[in-house]
């Protein structure tokens, strides 16, 4: 498939439809967004955590690639491609801590800036210099690392500056990972984002997150009773309960379709945090000090999420990994300072880790309706306008990287 043919697909999509079978199986669409569009977005590679000591360094996998995330002697976070200048092997096979990357093969050693420090036995006329490890767009914003293929950095500026109070406030950058699992999805990524926007579904498929999150009321089947009140618990919760000191504005935390966005709200019936009866699991996050019962949403459209209580957060990591593959990795935060035995552990990770379990089998079961011989798209309903909007938002620049690459 050419361009050309991918633009024609995209203009006979109907709006506020589901996409066509192509989109979710074609291995040449995927391979078309993985060099361009999926390339171009940014995607939570770790937590500052991981890296956080000069010297010390991760591995991570992003669209095939292998890429070293590195701590410079400086301090100072660096991405590099983790293939070596001299005939491309990988530098390193697992997270560590160096004074310098020696590649296995030959010797060759990069030092923690890219550059490289020795070669042995090369012709005079090479210019070492020249040969450093290839960079790779990263940026750390509030603790939270990010990466991309292709993306400026630059368009992270007005991010970072309207996340960093607010993710500071929390104690993001000082927190350490108390669990982390891991959901591989044997679905597209598309099946696995437009789940993750909507709530239409949460009724039939999620009881225990329903139980928890009072914000599902919104989704009562569009009744506008259930919507009215959770409106009204919710202006009384900013009035009476938030947390004054809490510079994360007071709008809400639900996933939108603008680029970012960030917000508080209740997350209701009296709860503290999401755990099963609503009690603590661990220490204060950050500078918090009281339990008001809110959660706090950071969202970079459309592959960042991170979500955070007064005890603990959240970190969500969607790493397209095939056509029909997608990993779903969740990270729990609690505040650097909390001992082992401070954090319930199990009850900390229960809402989304059931949520997530339950998510997983759902987006394979729909992908695997999506390849029968009869799938065609289907109407969403106007409890998924999140996805409506998430899946015009990709189109819309899917035609426009069609529409460069044809100009090019
Ligand atoms: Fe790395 Fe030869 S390929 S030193
Ligand atoms: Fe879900």
């Amino acid at each position: 498939m050419n361009t050309t043919e991918l633009r024609h697909l995209i203009d006979r999509q109907r709006p506020g439809w589901s996409l066509e079978q192509h989109f979710y199986v074609s291995p040449e669409i995927y391979e078309l967004e993985r060099r361009g569009w999926l390339a171009a977005q940014w995607y939570v590679l770790g937590h500052v955590s991981e890296v956080r000591e000069p010297g010390s360094f991760i591995v991570r996998e992003l669209l095939g690639e292998s890429l070293l995330l590195v701590r410079d002697a400086a301090g100072v976070l660096r991405g590099f491609y983790n293939v070596c200048r001299h005939r491309g092997s990988r530098i390193c096979e697992k997270d560590g801590r160096a004074g310098a990357l020696v590649c296995p093969y030959h010797g060759w050693s990069y030092r923690l800036d890219g550059s490289l420090r020795s070669a042995a036995a090369m012709p005079a006329e090479i210019d070492l210099t020249q040969l450093r490890l290839h960079p790779v767009p990263v940026r750390e914003i509030g603790g939270i690392i990010l990466g991309s293929l292709t993306a400026d950095p630059a368009a992270l500026d007005e991010i970072q500056q309207a996340f960093e109070p607010g993710l500071a406030y929390l104690g993001i950058p000082n927190a350490r990972i108390a669990a982390r699992r891991s959901y591989p999805t044997y679905a597209n990524w598309k099946l696995a984002m437009e789940n993750f926007v909507e709530c239409y579904h949460c009724f039939p498929c999620h009881p225990e997150y329903c139980s928890v999150m009072g914000h599902v009321d919104l989704y009562a089947r569009d009744l506008p009773g259930p919507a009215a009140a959770w409106t009204e618990r919710e202006t009384r919760w900013f009035q009476e309960e938030a947390d004054r000191d809490s510079p994360i504005p007071e709008q809400g935390f639900l996933l939108t379709r603008r680029k970012f966005s960030q917000g508080r709200g209740p997350i209701g019936a009296g709860r503290k945090t999401q755990s099963q009866d609503g009690q603590p699991v661990a220490p204060f996050l950050g500078k918090q000090r009281r339990f008001d019962g809110g959660a706090s949403g950071f969202g970079v459209n459309p592959f960042v999420f991170l979500q955070a209580m007064n005890d603990h957060a959240v970190l969500f990591q969607f790493l397209p990994r095939g056509v029909e593959h997608t990993d779903v990795l969740i990270s729990w935060l609690v505040d650097g300072s909390a001992r082992e035995a401070e954090v319930d552990v199990p009850r900390m990770v229960w809402m989304w880790d059931v949520t997530t379990v339950q998510d997983k089998a759902i987006i394979e079961r729909n992908a695997a309706g999506v390849r029968s011989r009869v799938y065609t798209p289907g109407p969403y309903s106007k409890l998924e306008s999140g996805t409506a909007g998430y899946i015009k938002g990709y189109l819309e620049e899917l035609r426009s990287m069609c529409a460069r690459a044809v100009a090019a």
